[in-house]
């Protein structure tokens, strides 16, 4: 596939080096990501590719809300291939691959590329201090958002997906509370 600056990107599925590349270029622990990938089956990894070469990477997984849920985890381009469209096409790509009728991803308020990134592609941003108190605290366990501001959500409003499921449960205690605690 093209972006739409011309590039050819393609894709390969690959959770390991799309850890490595995550790791490289996100600013930030990725020990949940790698918890992710450990432990949590529903989970995979993309590298985008350019020229042959990794140009970026994302980790993404699913998980049963009231319906399931496609979470984009990580995403990170390599800083030189960066404003090409490479996210854009990656974005799209795992939305092909972990077809879900909902999908999600967090970022913080001050990450001006990723609030861009998911606002063209459909997502619709929500601060997690707007999202009602049961509604926030389930989809706090189910993206593993502590860190971040920003809810983005596609095919459904965040009250409407979220009950209470053991899926959640799990997944949170699993790859998100327990390397919090370095369990
Ligand atoms: C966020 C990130 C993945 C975006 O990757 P990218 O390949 O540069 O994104 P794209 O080129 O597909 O651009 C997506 C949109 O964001 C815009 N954009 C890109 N960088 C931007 C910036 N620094 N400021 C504002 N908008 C920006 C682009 O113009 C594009 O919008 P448009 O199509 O309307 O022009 C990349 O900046 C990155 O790796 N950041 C570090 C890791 C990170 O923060 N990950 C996200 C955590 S949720």
């Amino acid at each position: 596939m093209r972006t739409s600056r011309g590039f050819l990107v393609e894709f390969v599925e690959d959770r390991w080096k799309a850890l490595e590349i995550i790791g490289l270029y996100y600013k930030g622990p990725v020990k949940y990501a790698k918890a992710v990938l450990e432990k949590w089956p529903k989970s995979n990894g993309i590298v985008a590719l350019i020229g042959g070469a990794a140009a970026g990477a994302e980790i993404f997984y699913k998980v049963d809300l009231l319906t399931p849920a496609c979470v984009h985890y990580y995403i990170a381009v390599v800083p030189e291939h960066r404003n090409r469209g490479v996210a854009t096409q990656i974005v799209q790509r795992v939305e092909k691959l972990c077809t879900a009728p909902v999908y999600m991803a967090t970022t913080t308020e001050d990450n001006a590329a990723a609030l861009r990134l998911f606002t063209k592609l459909g997502y619709t941003p929500h601060r997690w201090e707007d999202i009602p108190r049961r509604a926030r605290d389930f989809l706090l366990k189910a993206t593993c958002g502590y860190d971040d501001d920003v809810l983005f959500i596609k095919g459904a409003d965040p009250r409407e997906v979220a009950q209470r499921t053991n899926d959640v449960e799990k997944f949170w205690l699993e790859t998100c509370l327990k390397p919090y605690l370095s369990l």
